[in-house]
């Protein structure tokens, strides 16, 4: 088909003619539910536009964007250089998917990853998070005989059937059960707790996040170092999701090099992609690949259509040179220890800021019972309605009176979570720093903030009767 065929689409006035229709088209046909939340919290603003860590509204009014797609805009949006990788494959004539053939693109950046893993020698490429945590499932228990996998409380490894059973959170795994037999909880940070999971000698694997991303829980200093040394005893291999920590999000390649780890699997999507293009990666040992590829008869035993696919490899491919050229690693681990740095300063002026911790930029600001009386006969109104509802009277005026988009971190979180683009500025750091100093001291005033807590509660009251 030729430029002229008469099927060809102009998406941007597609866009721009519909835009503000979303809200009902979505209504109509697709979650409902999503639009309500929207609505009542005030975030149907309508983005029309995307730029690096900006997001434009549909007055041009700009966001700073301190949520990134949940961790997938590390390179912001739309970033020339892999907006170009990405156009230079479309105009390439490449011979995609062909299937019985291998790619190439795949094969670079699949050389490119294991340079910067280089304890790890294999690949295997999905198309998603939850797609690298079911292969790397079904690796461990090829490559062991075993059928156990070991996870740990407050865990998120996706919501497909394999990663849902290794979910420590009771509100993803309601009205969803039976999930995958054999599976174990054990709380995070616990040595003790995994050495008596994993001494029945049952467990393929333990899957673990370095930073656990529900509630930004980092690990005590020992504990990664002490799962190794506990999985290699067991001989369960070890499993690190850096899904969301790994691509520098913590001010490292891998957040687990702050521990200097090594482990037998290592899971990575989200950044890779660029912004652009789903692809999620399991990087492995050669011995575990090869039990599941074990035969010529194997060889397409575990894999999936569109995995490997060019602009997924492509957008991979373009975003590992973009960290390198732009110093982006660098930048998350300066600007990353700036922010919590300025942040928790400010609990030495509010009682309602508990602590501000993390790694690079993957920050949690936590919040808590305050101590003086009249807070406190507040905070006991939101908690009884809804736990964890403070945090809205955070987000929320972070959002509407600041311009700042961030989010909660999980279900009765009392923690917001910072997880932006990696290109983050000094001045973007300002910003964010006044914002939180203002929004906190307002809910210290007893001002606007508590007023929109009561709206809240009638809502939650409203949603649970
Ligand atoms: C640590 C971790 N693992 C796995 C996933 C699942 O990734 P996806 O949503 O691409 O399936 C996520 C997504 O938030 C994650 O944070």
């Amino acid at each position: 088909m030729g430029i002229n065929s008469g099927a060809d689409i102009d998406v941007a006035e597609l866009f721009e003619s519909h835009e503000t229709e979303r809200f009902g088209l979505h209504s109509r046909h697709l979650n409902e539910q999503m639009v309500r939340v929207l609505r009542t919290i005030g975030y149907d603003v309508g983005f029309c536009k995307g730029r690096g860590q900006y997001l434009y509204d549909r007055d041009g009014n700009r966001y700073l964007d301190m949520l990134s797609g949940f961790g997938v805009f590390a390179l912001g949006r739309n970033h020339p250089a892999i907006r170009a990788a990405l156009k230079s494959v479309l105009d390439a004539d490449l011979p995609n998917l062909v299937q019985m053939d291998v790619s190439t693109l795949a094969g670079l950046l699949a050389e490119r990853l294991l340079a910067r893993v280089p304890h790890l020698d294999k690949v295997f490429f999905a198309n998603s998070g939850a797609e690298s945590v079911e292969a790397a499932i079904k690796f461990a228990r090829a490559a062991t005989g075993r059928s156990g996998i070991a996870y740990c409380s407050h865990a998120f490894h996706g919501l497909t059937y394999g990663a849902l059973s290794l979910n420590g959170d009771e509100t993803f795994r309601r009205g969803f059960e039976p999930l995958l037999p054999d599976c174990v909880c054990v709380p995070f940070n616990d040595l003790a707790a995994l050495d008596r999971a994993l001494s029945s000698r049952r467990m393929a694997a333990f899957v673990v996040e370095p930073i656990q991303g529900k509630g930004v829980i980092l690990p005590d200093d020992d504990y990664l170092k002490g799962v190794q040394d506990l999985c290699r005893r067991y001989e369960t291999l070890f499993i690190a999701d850096e899904i969301q920590t790994g691509i520098g999000r913590t001010g490292k390649f891998l957040a687990g090099e702050h521990w200097d780890i090594e482990p037998d699997m290592v899971l990575l999507a989200k950044a890779l992609s660029g912004g652009h293009v789903p692809v999620g990666a399991v990087l492995t040992r050669k011995w575990i690949y090869d039990k599941v590829f074990n035969r010529m008869d194997r060889a397409v035993v575990h894999g999936s259509t569109f995995s490997k696919n060019d602009l997924a490899m492509a957008a991979g491919i373009a975003t590992l040179e973009v960290l390198k050229a732009e110093r982006v690693v660098e930048n998350a681990a300066r600007t990353g220890e700036r922010l919590i740095r300025e942040l928790a300063t400010l609990a030495d002026n509010y009682e309602l800021l508990k602590e501000v911790r993390g790694k690079g930029l993957m920050i949690g600001i936590e919040f808590g019972m305050p101590t003086s009386l009249k807070l406190k006969a507040s905070w006991t109104m939101l908690e009884t309605a809804s736990k964890g509802l403070f945090c809205q009277l955070i987000t929320i005026p972070l959002f509407k009176e600041h311009k700042i988009l961030t989010q909660v971190a999980g279900h009765g979180s009392h923690t917001i979570k910072l997880i932006p683009p990696l290109t983050l500025t000094d001045e973007d750091c300002d910003w964010i720093v006044r914002a939180f100093d203002d929004v906190i001291a307002d809910s210290h005033r007893m001002g606007a903030v508590w007023s929109l807590g009561k709206t809240l509660v009638q809502h939650a009251v409203r949603a649970s009767a």
